[in-house]
Parts: structure tokens; sequence; C-alpha cells
């Protein structure tokens, strides 16, 4: 099928290539000239493992094109929207001008038939209001949520764990809208994967939603962190106990820095937002809690840090490692990695931060913060704090780091490290809500 997506950044450059691969013919849109320059060469603007190969592979097979022009998706029968939803500057609530942009930008190029759809994560409502948008032009609006995750991005575009139709109300636009996307999606559902056809407002709700309780889990497990430092219990053997429970599960239970990321904390406040506007803001409360609580996280590292070094981190080296949300990703967006480098160096402290993949974006962001790779951030360190848990730093030999930091201080923000290794390495360990 020949289909368009606008917004090439980590949802759509992703969804793109893949669509490629399940056998489609695509070009891919965006404002951005040089992202369009770079894909358009089979080289991949972000981090994302499988996505060079992937591009690689997809341009070189003539059927993956890119163009900062939205006239090129004149003559495709699907458009997907993939742009981003950032939050408003001043408020909680998801800022829909990229949205808004990228499906009126659409409009002149739209062909009776043809099927917009939306992956973007937007306040429910949102898709009614495109759907208006649309249909003078003959063609109709679907809303299909993307559940991918950074890092595994790739796999989870081509075999998705449930896919999601948002459908028009009108039962002769449904099915046509339906049969469209079980043509893009013809392969994954060959392969049962669970399908749920649904109207606008559930499929826009179903992401919000599941983000909101994956946000809650980890906060769940991170006031647990909270009171087990208060008691001395341990929440890594707390989370695994209460793991077992089937109910439960242990995934999403790991303690620590908390969660960032382009996704679950502006999604949660703009659906804490949204429910404002419903009328219906109590129902959602629990959500600035959620956030509370992981927020505090980010403090407490500072605040471990501080303590480890005898009350104050002025004048003093301390190893950051890790800048990205999480691991095999080199996205900042809202990082607690990237914040407890940042809140350090403001004390005063003599941070030098490394990471395997996000010091060009954190540099970016941050120029006033001094970079290295992960040797000379530990080189004379006074402390070493691991943010991000990636494997290279999970893997670092305590013996090793023993011999070139100053004083043997780590604090481990992710629980990551193997704590009898390093203790017996002679070195004081601190972790998050561990003993
Ligand atoms: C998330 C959702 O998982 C995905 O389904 C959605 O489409 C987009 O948002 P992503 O942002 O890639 O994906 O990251 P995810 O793996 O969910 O991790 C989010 C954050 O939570 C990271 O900062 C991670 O470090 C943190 N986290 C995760 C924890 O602190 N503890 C955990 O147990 C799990």
């Amino acid at each position: 099928m020949k289909m368009s997506v606008i917004g090439c950044g980590y949802l759509g450059a992703v969804h793109a290539a893949s669509m490629v691969k399940l056998g489609h013919e695509v070009v891919g849109i965006d404002v951005d000239n040089a992202k369009i320059e770079a894909l358009a060469a089979g080289q991949s603007p972000i981090y994302e493992p499988g996505l060079p190969e992937l591009l690689v592979e997809s341009v070189g097979s003539g059927r993956l094109t890119f163009s900062t022009d939205p006239a090129a998706a004149k003559g495709s029968k699907v458009h997907f929207v993939a742009v981003g939803t950032p939050q408003k500057a001043g408020s909680y609530a998801a800022d829909l001008r990229f949205v808004d942009a990228a499906v009126q930008g659409l409009l002149p190029y739209l062909s009776e038939g043809d099927l917009v759809v939306g992956k973007s994560t937007v306040p429910v409502g949102t898709a009614e209001r495109l759907a208006k948008m649309v249909e003078p032009t003959g063609a109709r609006l679907a809303w299909n949520p993307e559940f991918l995750r950074e890092g595994f991005a790739v796999k989870d575009t081509i075999s998705p764990d449930r896919l999601v139709y948002g459908l028009p109300a009108d039962a002769g636009d449904a099915a046509r809208a339906k049969a469209l996307l079980d043509e893009v999606y013809a392969e994954a559902l060959a392969a049962n994967t669970p399908l749920v056809a649904t109207d606008y407002a559930t499929a826009e709700l179903v992401k919000v939603a599941a983000n909101a309780f994956l946000a809650t889990k980890i906060s769940f497990i991170n006031a647990m962190a909270e009171i087990s430092e208060a008691t001395g219990a341990d929440v890594t053997q707390l989370a695994d106990a209460i793991g077992y429970d089937a109910r439960i599960g242990r995934r999403f239970l790991n303690a620590g820095a908390g969660f960032g990321g382009g996704c679950l904390p502006k999604d949660i406040r703009a659906f804490s937002a949204r429910a404002e506007e419903l009328g219906k803001g109590e129902a959602l409360n629990f959500l600035k809690e959620v956030d509370g609580i992981n927020l505090r996280r980010r403090d407490r590292v500072v605040e471990l840090v501080v303590e480890a070094l005898g009350g104050s981190a002025y004048n003093k080296k301390v190893a950051v490692l890790g800048l990205a949300f999480k691991p095999d990703s080199d996205d900042i967006r809202d990082s607690p990695s990237l914040d407890v480098a940042v809140r350090l160096n403001g004390l005063g402290a003599n941070v030098v931060a490394s990471d395997p993949q996000a010091i060009a974006n954190s540099r970016r962001m941050h120029p006033q913060l001094v970079f290295g790779t992960t040797e000379e951030a530990l080189q004379d360190a006074d402390a070493v704090v691991v943010v991000t848990e990636w494997k290279e730093y999970r893997e670092l030999d305590p013996k090793t780091v023993g011999d070139m930091v100053t004083s043997k201080i780590v604090i481990d923000g992710r629980n990551c490290l193997d704590v009898a290794a390093w203790r017996d390495a002679g070195w004081k360990y601190t972790g998050m809500g561990r003993r």
C-alpha cells in the first residue's frame, strides 16, 4: 500500500521504515530539512537499535522516500500523523500545534477514500475535532495509538503486542477504515496480534490510560522506596516479593531515579489537564501524586550524593554516569539523569557527565555542563553516581574503577549495580530505598 508518514521523529522515522519492512511504499514528511536529508541518505537522526540497518535496507529498496513538502503525500491511501504533542509551556496540557498543522497541511492533498490515521498521543476529543476537518475532502480519519518503547521501537512496531483502532461513528466509514488498517497491519494480524476496534474516544484514552498505569506502577514502588528508606527495609526485595503475585507482576517495579522521556511525564500531566477540562479533575488527582513522587526521587539522588560527600558537593568532582532517560536511547527529554547532573553542577560540584549516546543532545540543552568519556568522568572522582542503567555501567568492575577515583563513594540511582561486589571492593554503596 502507498502511505505517507507525517513527522519523522522518534515515532515517525521508526514507523515509516517499519512499514516498508512490512511491504508497503512510504513517503516520510517532516518540516526539518536536516532530518529529512539524513533520512533520505539512509542515516538515522536518532539512536535507536536496529533503525540504522532498517533505514539502509528500506531506502535501498526504493520504497522509502522522504520530503519536506506535504504535497508528497498526494497519491498515498493512508496518511499517518506521527508528530509530537509536547507539554505546553506554562501549563500541564498538551500542545496540539503540530498535530493541527500536520492535518491542516495534508488537507489539500487528500483524495476521496483516503484515511488519515492519528498515531500521536492526544487528549481525548482531539480525533473527533480533526475528523471534522478531514471530512470535507472525502477522506476519513482513524486513531491508531502507538505503544512502542524506545530502545525496542522497531520490534514493537513490526510485532506489536496489540493493535487499537479508533474508528468513525458511521458504520460504513468504520468498515472502510478498518479494512484499510487491516491491510496495513496484515502481517501482525496474521500472527494473531490482539485487535481492539473501537471509537475515537476509547482509542485516545487507551494510550494515556496505559501510560498513566505504567507511571503509577513506577511511582508506587518509588513511594515504597521512600518508606523503605525511613524504616531500614529494602525496596528491591520488597518488589521481588510482591512481584511474585501474578496479579501484581515484577515488571515496571524498579525503584530508582524515576521515569522520564518524551511520553510518561507529559502524558500524565496532559491527562490530568484534560480531566479538569472535562470537570473530572478529581478522578485523576492521583496522577499529581504520581508526578510528585517521581520528581522527589531526583531530589533524593542529589541529596544522597551531597550526604555521601559529607554535606556539601561544592568543588567535589562527581562522575555522573548516564544522561539519557533510559538505556539504549539518546533521548534526554525530561530525563531524571540529566536533571541530576544539572542540579549537582548548580550546587558547585565539578560534574563530569557521560553517556554512551546522549552527550550531543545533552550538550545542546545544557552547554554549561562538562562532558567526557566514562574514564574521564571517573578519574579522580570524589563520588560516582549511576543514573541511567546502561549495560556498560552495570558491568563496570568495582576494583578497576576503585583505582581511578579519589573516594570510593557510589550512589546507584537505578539499583542496577551488584551491591555485594561493590561493597567487597571497598566502596561505600548507596542505592535507592535499599539498606
Ligand atoms: C513508554 C511506554 O512504555 C510505551 O508503551 C509508550 O508508547 C511510550 O512511553 P518509553 O518512554 O520508551 O515508553 O519508556 P519506558 O521503557 O516505558 O520507561 C519510561 C521511564 O520509566 C524510563 O525513564 C525508565 O527508566 C523508567 N522506569 C521504567 C523505572 O524507573 N522503573 C521501571 O521499573 C521501569
